[in-house]
């Protein structure tokens, strides 16, 4: 992609109605504008890492053995009335008249239609386990949308249902779903913790939330600092090892941590002090089981084992796929602007020509550009006209971790730069070995963009 054919519409000020630092610099670089409060529109940056994003929650579920499908955003109340949440949910559900006067209602989640799928074509336990899940837009008519995507009206979210005959299938899909959410926040760069958490409007017993830690972020938390030792990291799983799964449970829910609303200070005191923490978070990820509740109000049997009719045991599971482009600028930016972690970034480097139009310079940059293409990168070249100042300083607030620096001077001795966004280190090499280094940078963080 050259820059001067791109959409990226920066900012020079940094706008007035933007709170928080992720918001602001989303603005800034281009990649969101706002069409009404809590609903934006995704600019061709933004849209892109949204996708990245996105790639990333589908490879991990389809890796967990979960099913992806899509449902629409635009429901019938029936359903709803149904498991009695058409008037439970309260104003947080946009509610909607079609031509004929029915009562809709546009998704604020989906258990209740993907409950009624069920039981429409499932009748036996022999057709189960059965995950189903989806990322489509939800839409909750907050009291204060605010600090851009990350508590817009509209936001994208992963959510996932499982069905299974038993409780104890059940808390296997749980686990399952925590696994598979801890392999994709690390993937994202994140360290997002599971919290033991308050079952909110969804319902049911066991739930566990995953933050972010920032001083941002809207959940108060307390913690044992132990957990955040804990990594994934790239060891093997077998999802359907219902031991091994536990044992992940356990290994990353056993230490305290907790947000405030199942807070428990006796416990929390049990901690040894120097390793107690009372800090902020960002809730970027839920998962729930809630048992028969669902399946019982709408019907949604199967036929047992011993031919009886049972009703299933459910869990639902959310990733806030917007708000994670937020928590991820939360959690990796500096003052110049975004760093973006290499697993979710637009680009995967920059090439900034400091002499545009020296027909040498112009050459160098067009053969990294297409060596970099022809092994699967995508660079960004700033082929604009500019100061290498204000080439260096848009480059920055966009955050691409990897820069490629090419100018006269260098090319008489053979070599460009190559500099981190994030440590600021840069290193003299040739085109080539340039190229072949970020090749192998990315080996391992290559996830299918636009
Ligand atoms: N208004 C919102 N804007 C952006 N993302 C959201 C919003 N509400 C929820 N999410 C994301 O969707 C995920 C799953 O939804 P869930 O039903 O658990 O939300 P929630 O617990 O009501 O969120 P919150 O407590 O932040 O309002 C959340 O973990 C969060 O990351
Ligand atoms: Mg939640």
């Amino acid at each position: 992609m050259r820059l001067s054919r791109y959409f990226l519409p920066v900012l020079k000020e940094t706008p007035a109605e933007a709170q928080i630092v992720s918001h602001r610099l989303m603005l800034r670089a281009g990649m969101i504008k706002q069409s009404a409060a809590g609903i934006y529109s995704w600019l061709p940056l933004g849209f892109k890492v949204l996708r990245k994003i996105e790639n990333i929650v589908h490879e991990e579920q389809m890796r967990a053995g979960h099913m992806p499908m899509l449902m629409p955003t635009i429901q019938s109340a029936d359903l709803w009335r149904e498991s009695g949440r058409y008037d439970a949910y309260g104003d947080e559900m946009l509610r909607i008249k079609d031509r004929g006067g029915r009562d809709m209602l546009f998704t604020p989640t989906a258990e209740e239609l993907v409950t009624d799928i069920f039981r429409s074509h499932v009748n036996s336990y022999k057709d189960m386990p059965l995950t189903l899940y989806q990322i489509q837009w939800k839409f909750r008519d907050e009291v204060r949308p605010r600090f851009g995507v990350m508590r817009g009206r509209e936001f994208y979210m992963k959510d996932g249902y499982n069905f299974d005959l038993t409780k104890e299938d059940a808390l296997h899909a749980y686990n399952r779903h925590l696994v598979s959410y801890l392999r994709t926040y690390e993937r994202m760069g994140l360290q997002a913790i599971p919290m033991r958490a308050d079952s909110g409007p969804i319902g049911g017993d066991d739930t566990h939330e995953f933050l972010v830690l920032a001083d941002t972020g809207e959940s108060e938390v307390f913690y044992d600092s132990a957990v955040t030792d804990l990594s994934f990291g790239d060891r093997d799983i077998d999802y359907s090892d219902v031991a091994q799964c536990a044992g992940v449970m356990e290994e990353f829910t056993t230490k305290y941590a907790r947000t405030d609303e199942t807070h428990d200070e006796a416990l929390f005191h049990a901690i040894p002090e120097e390793r107690r923490r009372t800090a902020r978070g960002i809730e970027v990820g839920q998962i729930f089981y809630f048992g028969t509740k669902y399946s019982e109000a709408m019907g949604a049997t199967v036929q047992g084992p011993d031919g009886k009719p049972t009703p299933v045991h459910m869990g639902s599971h959310g990733i806030g796929v917007s708000r994670l482009l937020g928590a991820i600028i939360e959690a990796s930016h500096d003052d110049n602007g975004i760093i973006w972690p290499e697993g979710v970034t637009p680009f995967h480097a920059g090439i900034v020509n400091l002499k545009q139009g020296d027909a040498e310079a112009d050459a160098a940059c067009e053969a990294i550009e297409s060596a970099m293409e022809a092994l699967g990168l995508e660079p960004l070249y700033d082929d604009r006209n500019e100061r290498a100042g204000g080439k260096f300083a848009t480059m920055d607030l966009i955050g691409l971790p990897w820069r490629i620096t090419v100018g006269p001077r260098g090319l008489k001795n053979g070599v460009v730069e190559l500099t981190s966004r994030r440590t600021g280190e840069s290193e003299e090499l040739p085109p080539e070995a340039a190229v072949a280094k970020l090749a192998e940078i990315y080996k391992g963080h290559m996830v299918k963009g636009l």
